[in-house]
């Protein structure tokens, strides 16, 4: 089968279109997937890079969503049969999805929602069950509460404005001018542009210095830090980015802020949530670009490049 092979760490030149072997079922749990579209996330870049090295033997085959069709399952398999239609994330530190055929255990798959096609579906898995992890398991958003949601355009963002507005929500969130009216389309009830203003001083103004119930990170730097600055007091931060550097959290301390570190596992029930809310029509995937896998150089160049010619809007994805 074809896949992209990484077999040095680097930059989008070691991802390498090549012939592999393709996966064979050895065991009655598990299903063999034809990958109709996979999309990117930072965790491949990261991946690529060598930033996970000490997890990975090389050479990888990288790729953390799958929307697809079964081809064959174990002999214990009961729920699946050829011809399903699946979307799931692989699991973090197996085979990934930028190759024809996707091998995994049937635990990890979900149906795909109705209506969707191939491309749309590759773009949830991932972030919808980190979106799911962030809002509903840790902050526990509810009817009424305010939420600040940096990096509104980007892959999270696009579908946390949605969940956050689907949960009664009032959603601030930061995007570039040129893309404010696509987020206020999305669900945002105010957008600032991080280009150019403050974000936190811009929230602590517009809540009148009483600041937001929680805010997520998905931007990291000094993010932690700054947050409760424009955190509710009893607020919660929630943050999805590694962040080397030591931050102090003193604000934190007089807020009587909670802070929770979610690293996302692939959950299928948090894919579930997702998937009602698609079929329910609160909720869509935002596609900002669509590749042929064979140029998954040019679609790693897209989403790493912070001076990009135009802005991004949701997710990049692979076609197969
Ligand atoms: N922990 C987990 O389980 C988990 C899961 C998924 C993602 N993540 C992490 O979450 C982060 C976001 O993921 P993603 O898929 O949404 O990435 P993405 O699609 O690349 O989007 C990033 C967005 O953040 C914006 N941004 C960058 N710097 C900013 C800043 N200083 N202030 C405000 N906005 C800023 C970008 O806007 P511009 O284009 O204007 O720069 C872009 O819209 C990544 O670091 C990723 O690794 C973690």
């Amino acid at each position: 089968m074809k896949a992209i092979v990484i077999e040095n760490y680097g930059g989008p030149e070691v991802l390498q279109l090549k012939e592999v072997p393709t996966p064979v079922i050895t065991d009655k749990a598990q299903v063999l997937v034809k990958v109709r579209a996979a999309s990117v996330n930072p965790l491949d870049y990261q991946v690529r890079r060598g930033d996970y090295a000490s997890l990975f033997d090389l050479p990888i085959i990288t790729g953390h969503d799958v929307a697809g069709d079964v081809i064959a399952v174990g002999e214990g398999v009961k729920k699946w049969q050829p011809g399903d239609k699946v979307y799931y994330s692989p699991r973090f530190g197996g085979p990934g999805s930028y190759a024809a055929y996707h091998l995994t255990d049937e635990s990890s798959l979900s149906r795909m929602p109705e209506d969707l096609s191939y491309t749309e579906a590759a773009a949830i898995p991932l972030v919808g069950g980190t979106v799911w992890e962030m809002l509903v398991v840790r902050a526990k958003l509810k009817k009424g509460d305010t939420v600040l949601i940096p990096g509104g355009a980007g892959g999270v963002g696009t579908l946390a404005i949605q969940v956050a507005k689907s949960l009664g929500a009032f959603v601030y969130t930061t995007g570039q001018g040129i893309l404010q009216e696509q987020l206020y389309h999305l669900g945002a009830d105010v957008v600032i542009d991080h280009h150019r203003k403050n974000y936190i001083e811009e929230v602590q103004a517009h809540t009148k210095g009483k600041g937001v119930d929680v805010i997520i990170d998905t931007v990291g730097g000094t993010t932690l830090s700054d947050s409760p600055r424009a955190l509710a007091n009893y607020g919660t931060v929630v943050t999805l980015v590694d962040i080397a550097q030591p931050q102090n959290l003193i604000d934190a301390w007089e807020r009587n802020a909670t802070y929770h570190f979610v690293f996302t596992r692939q959950s299928r029930d948090e894919l579930h949530h997702i998937t009602g809310l698609i079929e329910a029509g609160q909720v869509k995937p935002v596609i900002d670009s669509i590749y042929p896998l064979e140029d998954v150089k040019n679609a790693h160049r897209r989403i790493e490049d912070t001076k990009r010619d135009r802005p991004l809007l949701g997710k990049i994805v692979l076609s197969l």
